[in-house]
């Protein structure tokens, strides 16, 4: 798996004046796309969840050349998601919802290359949130 960290980096940017804005479409596309997730946000404070995506977001770009650094964080926050209840198929979902709306937002810079380095980059962070070891390599 080859994560492109400069691509990601270059869209994580490109969205930076409006992250706000990114993060709520982000939810809202997730929610008309999948409503059959609605149900986990259910007393969940959107405000606060979509800043926390974010932080989480910025941390796992800001760490993504040390991926040592990232396994615990995310093996817990996979833990935690197991614990609501969340299940492989649900990310996809959220994968899709995410690469849509950088899509959206990257209107016509948004190329090819950035889906894949997206696409890669999300399947990596749910294998380590999953704690699948060797295929996140
Ligand atoms: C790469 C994918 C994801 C990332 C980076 C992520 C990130 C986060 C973070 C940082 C939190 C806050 C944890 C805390 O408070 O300690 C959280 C909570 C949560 N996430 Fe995710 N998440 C992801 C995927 C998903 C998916 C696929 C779902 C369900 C469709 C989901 C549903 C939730 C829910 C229900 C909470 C708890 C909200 C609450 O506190 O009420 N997340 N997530």
């Amino acid at each position: 798996m080859v994560l492109q960290p400069a691509l990601l980096h270059a869209t994580f940017q490109a969205i930076e004046q409006y992250r706000a804005d990114f993060i709520g479409s982000m939810y809202q596309r997730l929610f008309v796309l999948y409503s059959d997730v609605a149900h986990f946000f259910e007393y969940t404070c959107m405000e606060e969840q979509q800043q926390k995506l974010l932080m989480m977001l910025a941390f796992i770009l800001e760490n993504i050349d040390n991926p040592e650094q990232l396994a615990r964080p995310l093996q817990r926050l996979g833990q935690i998601h197991v614990h609501y209840g969340i299940q492989r198929a649900d990310f996809d979902k959220v994968g899709v919802a995410l690469i849509e709306t950088f899509a959206e937002y990257l209107d016509e810079r948004w190329t090819p290359e950035h889906a894949a380095a997206w696409t890669t980059a999300y399947r990596f962070i749910t294998q380590l949130m999953f704690d699948e070891p060797g295929s996140a390599a």
